[in-house]
C-alpha cells in the first residue's frame, strides 16, 4: 500500500511517518520538506503530487494550526482548513481511495457535565474551530471514504506547542502563569498517531464513506494542571534545573486574540468500543512524551 502523509514536518505527521511505515510505503509532503515539496492550498500542486504519487490512502494532518492568527487571515486559514481536505476528498472520490483526516475540540463550545461526543452539536467560537468544522462538513458531504479523528490539545518534544514553550520558558527559570478555567483532554501526538494506526488496521471493519472518532488522553486537566504536572515531572527527569512556579490565572486575565471553549474534554468511548483499546490518561501520555523527550536529548 502507497501511503501520501501531508504535514510531514508538523508535530503529528513526524508521530505518524514511522508508526505508518508499518503499514506501507508513506511518501511525504511537506510546505518546506519530505519526499515532495507541496503547497496544499494551491489546488493545481496538490493535485499534481496526488497524480504523481498515486496514493492508496491519503493521511492528512496538514492544517492551518495557529489559532490566534486564524482571527487575522480568516481566507488563508478557510483554505488550507476547509477547501484542501475538500480537494484531497475529491480526488479519492475519483480514484476511489481513502484519506484519513484530523480535527479539534475547538469545534465545540460551552460546558457539559460529560465528554464531547463525536455527534453532539457543535459551535466554535473562533475562525479556526469554524474553518475545521467546516472542513469535516466537506469531507462527510464529499462522499469520499473518509477516517475522521477529532483530538484535542495536541503537544510533543518537538517545539511549537504548548508543552514545549512550558518547559523552555522553565528551562529559562522564568516563572509561569498558566490559564485555570479552561478545561480539556491534553493528547500527546504519539498516543493519536498509535490509534490512528489502530484504526486504519481495522478499516475493513469501519463503515463505508465517512467515520469518525474522538481520540485524546483520558482524564481531564486544566491548562495550569498540564503545566505544573509537566514541569514537576521534566525537573525529576532532568529535563530542566529547577522547578519553577506555575501560578494559575484565569483567562480574562490573558487576553488571546481567539475565544477557547472553556470545556473541551473529548469522550473517546466510540474508539475504545470499537478497537476494543482503552486510550492512555492524559497523566500516562505526558509520561510517554516526556519520557520520549529524555531518549531525544541522551
Ligand atoms: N495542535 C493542536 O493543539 C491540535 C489540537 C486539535 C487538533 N489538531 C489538529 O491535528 C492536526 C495536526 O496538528 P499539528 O499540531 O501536528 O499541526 P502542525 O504541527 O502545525 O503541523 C501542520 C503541518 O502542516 C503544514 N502546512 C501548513 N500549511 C501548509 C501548506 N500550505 N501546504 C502544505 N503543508 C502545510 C505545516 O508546514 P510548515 O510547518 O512548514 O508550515 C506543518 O508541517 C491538524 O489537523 C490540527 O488541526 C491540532
Amino acid at each position: 500500500m502507497r501511503i501520501l502523509l501531508t504535514g510531514a514536518a508538523g508535530q503529528l505527521g513526524r508521530h505518524l511517518q514511522p508508526r505508518l511505515a508499518t503499514l506501507g510505503d508513506v511518501v511525504s509532503t511537506d510546505l518546506h520538506g519530505g519526499d515532495f515539496r507541496c503547497d496544499l492550498s494551491d489546488p493545481r500542486l496538490l493535485n499534481k503530487t496526488l497524480n504523481r504519487v498515486q496514493p492508496d490512502l491519503i493521511v492528512n494532518p496538514a492544517a492551518w494550526t495557529a489559532v490566534d492568527r486564524a482571527e487575522d487571515e480568516p481566507e488563508a486559514c478557510f483554505r488550507l482548513n476547509r477547501d484542501m481536505p475538500s480537494w484531497l476528498a475529491d480526488w479519492c472520490v475519483e480514484q476511489d481511495r481513502m484519506m484519513v483526516h484530523f480535527s479539534t475540540d475547538y469545534v465545540f463550545s460551552g460546558s457539559l457535565d460529560r465528554g464531547w461526543r463525536e455527534d453532539d452539536p457543535t459551535d466554535p467560537q473562533s475562525v479556526y474551530g469554524q474553518s475545521k468544522l467546516e472542513g469535516e462538513l466537506a469531507l462527510k458531504q464529499s462522499g469520499a471514504n473518509v477516517l475522521m479523528l477529532r483530538t484535542a490539545w495536541l503537544y510533543s518534544h518537538f517545539p511549537g506547542n504548548f508543552l514545549s514553550a512550558i518547559l523552555g520558558r522553565a528551562e529559562r527559570s522564568e516563572s509561569l502563569r498558566v490559564v485555570s478555567d479552561q478545561t480539556g483532554s491534553p493528547t500527546w501526538a504519539g498516543l493519536l498517531a498509535d490509534a490512528c494506526v489502530t484504526l486504519l488496521t481495522l478499516r475493513d471493519e469501519l463503515d463505508a464513506g465517512y467515520s469518525s472518532f474522538h481520540v485524546a488522553g483520558q482524564g481531564a486537566w486544566t491548562w495550569h494542571q498540564f503545566a505544573s504536572r509537566a514541569v514537576e515531572r521534566a525537573f525529576e527527569l532532568d529535563l530542566i534545573d529547577q522547578a519553577v512556579t506555575v501560578d494559575p490565572i484565569a483567562s480574562a486575565n490573558w487576553p488571546q486574540k481567539a475565544r477557547r471553549p472553556e470545556w473541551s474534554v473529548l469522550d473517546c468511548e466510540r474508539y475504545q468500543q470499537f478497537t476494543g483499546q482503552t486510550l492512555p490518561t492524559v497523566d500516562e501520555g505526558l509520561e510517554a512524551c516526556l519520557q520520549q523527550w529524555v531518549q531525544s536529548v541522551c
